[in-house]
């Protein structure tokens, strides 16, 4: 059911399917929308509470100029949250949805029940990232999105996806040309500055599943290797043939590992159902 909530100034658009079981919030990559959980909400969405907010400047949400920090969208979904009376979640996101997920665990890693880290990395953008990230967001301004599809579409989606899906390929260039160009260069200009995350991963003591596209080469499968190295007790699944949109590209697959990573999360005592 999609809803709004207002929150720290903004309008927050959402998804909840409200499922029986326990709340699960799922947080999607740049510059996407809520939409990118259709398969696992459409698979899950009734034994579990899936809640999948539009991220600040994306969707449904409302656009904020400047910089969107990992950390803001983290405080909106904290505040979102509350709205709900949900204190304690299982966080999850894809690729920017994952270093919002990382912030969040930073700040509040008492509402986290587990995490759920896709396509996504802990290290911090190198001087020539940021530089990038600064003259795509500029030329987003200046031209549109179009110009983000181009840069972004060939390397986000696994050679056979581009090649064999067109409707997935479609559907992605949809999304992204949905999302307004001010909202995107918040975005970017967030993610340029976010911190390293490195030191955090050794001190995760929740459930944490990581799942990452074999053919994913914006966050590779290397980044992955190196959060299930430093997360004690992780679990790590590669999708063979996704790329960095695996839960898209390959949703039956990306919906088996989820599904058996919920089920086998313990029972909390007292917890917000
Ligand atoms: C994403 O999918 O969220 C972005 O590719 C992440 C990034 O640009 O670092």
């Amino acid at each position: 059911m999609s809803k709004t909530a207002r929150v720290r100034g903004i309008e927050i658009a959402y998804d909840d399917s409200a499922g029986a079981g326990a709340p699960v919030v799922l947080l999607h990559g740049f510059p996407f929308n809520r939409s990118l959980w259709r398969e696992q909400a459409a698979a899950l969405g009734a034994a579990h509470r899936f809640v999948t907010p539009d991220l600040r400047g994306h969707g449904g949400t409302t656009v904020t100029g400047g910089r969107a920090t990992m950390e803001a969208m983290a405080e909106d979904v904290a505040a979102l949250l509350d709205e709900l009376g949900l204190n304690r979640v299982v966080l999850g996101g894809l690729s920017m949805g994952g270093y919002v997920a990382l912030a969040f665990y930073r700040l509040f890693p008492e509402r986290v029940r587990a995490l759920v880290l896709a396509d996504t990395r802990p290290q911090a953008d190198d001087d020539k990232a940021r530089q990038t990230r600064e003259e795509t967001a500029q030329r987003a301004l200046r031209e549109g999105m179009g110009v983000i599809v181009e840069s972004m579409l060939p390397k986000m989606l696994a050679p056979a996806t581009l090649e064999g899906e067109p409707h997935v390929v479609s559907r992605m260039r949809e999304m992204m040309l949905g999302t307004e160009p001010e909202g995107a260069a918040a975005a970017l200009r967030g993610m340029a500055v976010r911190r390293d995350q490195t030191d955090l991963l050794e001190r995760i003591k929740v459930p944490t599943l990581i799942v990452v596209g074999a053919e994913d080469a914006i966050t590779p499968p290397k980044d992955s290797g190196t959060m299930h190295a430093l997360i004690s007790g992780s679990l790590m699944n590669v999708i063979a043939g996704a790329g960095h949109v695996s839960n898209v590209e390959r949703p039956a697959e990306f919906n088996r590992a989820l599904a058996e990573f919920l089920e086998a999360l313990p029972h909390e005592q007292g917890a917000t159902p």
